[in-house]
């Protein structure tokens, strides 16, 4: 798992005020809750006592109270309140748990996995689906596979015409310029052009092509988000949730701007992403079929020049885990 970076954990429609949430998340048990002010705190799901889930537990005094023998438990992981001691008594700091920063935004709950810093990186969500005049429905997918398999599914430019050969890659053209691959920060951004293949058509590479004829451009961010700018009014956008080493979420979403009336647009987004979850489990029949489980950057296969941006983002892991 790379350290230092947000993740999108989940939407934030799952955790209501009210209750806590226990998930599985970045190999991890969590649990999430709304504190009174409706800011939502995430710790180890893990009382510091005798192991119990907190998940179990109920809300009081600003925090989580575990179901075992009560210790209530606050969002930076302290504990406040040991009930056997009594109220009156001094809690020590060993009391407490894992707890990470959370913030809430663009429907999400985003989780920064690494170390403390004074001052934390701006969320990696893209800029302009924060823009207003979007609406968005959203699906949910469970693949059981390591997340680099399943992000790396959303960097291959190369599989349009054979996986998706019954739906959006008919007719679509086999051969592959570039992609042209630029790298910046969290960012890694392609464009990609499909040719038909006529006999005499060879592949340009990258710096045969420029940003103008390039055609589609996707983007994923690190920690986990991705996006494929379809057009100007239409994107399709995913979060890879890296559940443990065997398996990943995939919240699955639709954005568009052409149908503005609420009730209207809430019903072209629910079928825009009826149509996109079956494109997604087209990948899905072949990533699931894929060994090794996860990849890294010298593992063995051969790739081609086609797969640069899943080059770019191996690099990019294995630099920071010092593979
Ligand atoms: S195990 Fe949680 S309070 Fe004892
Ligand atoms: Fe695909």
């Amino acid at each position: 798992m790379l350290r230092d970076h947000w993740y999108a954990l989940l939407e934030s429609r799952e955790v209501p005020a009210g209750r806590p949430v226990g998930v599985t998340r970045l190999d991890r048990r969590m649990v999430f809750w709304r504190g009174p002010d409706g800011v939502v705190r995430c710790v180890h799901d893990c009382c510091c006592h005798r192991g119990a889930s907190l998940a179990a537990g109920e809300l009081r005094g600003g925090g989580l109270a575990c179901p075992f023998h009560g210790f209530v438990h606050q969002g930076d992981g302290r504990v406040s309140l040991i009930p056997a001691n009594g109220r009156a008594a001094p809690v020590g700091d060993q009391y407490r748990v894992e707890a990470w920063p959370v913030r809430e935004a663009h429907g999400f709950i985003w989780l920064w996995f690494g170390e403390d810093r004074e001052e934390l990186p701006p969320l990696p969500f893209f800029e302009d689906l924060a823009e207003p005049g979007w609406s968005w429905g959203s699906a949910v997918d469970d693949w059981p596979i390591h997340y680099t398999r399943a992000m790396e599914n959303q960097l291959d430019v190369v599989h349009l015409p054979f996986v998706h050969r019954r739906s959006i890659g008919r007719g679509v053209g086999t051969v592959v310029h570039g992609p042209l691959v630029r790298q910046q920060g969290v960012s890694i951004r392609f464009w990609v052009q499909n040719v038909q293949d006529d006999g005499q058509v060879v592949a340009k590479r990258p710096d045969q092509i420029g940003q103008e004829d390039a055609g589609v451009e996707l983007e994923f961010r690190f920690g986990n988000v991705w996006q494929n700018k379809l057009g100007p009014k239409f994107r399709v956008m995913l979060a890879f949730v890296p559940v443990d080493a065997d398996n990943t979420r995939i919240y699955l979403r639709v954005y568009q701007r052409f149908v503005t009336v609420p009730l209207i647009a809430g019903l072209v987004n629910w079928v825009a992403n009826i149509f996109n979850l079956r494109i997604l489990r087209e990948d899905k029949a072949v990533v699931l079929t894929q060994q090794p489980r996860r990849t890294h950057l010298k593992m063995g296969e051969k790739l081609i020049p086609g797969d640069m941006p899943i080059v770019a983002f191996r690099r990019y892991r294995a630099e920071r885990l010092g593979e």
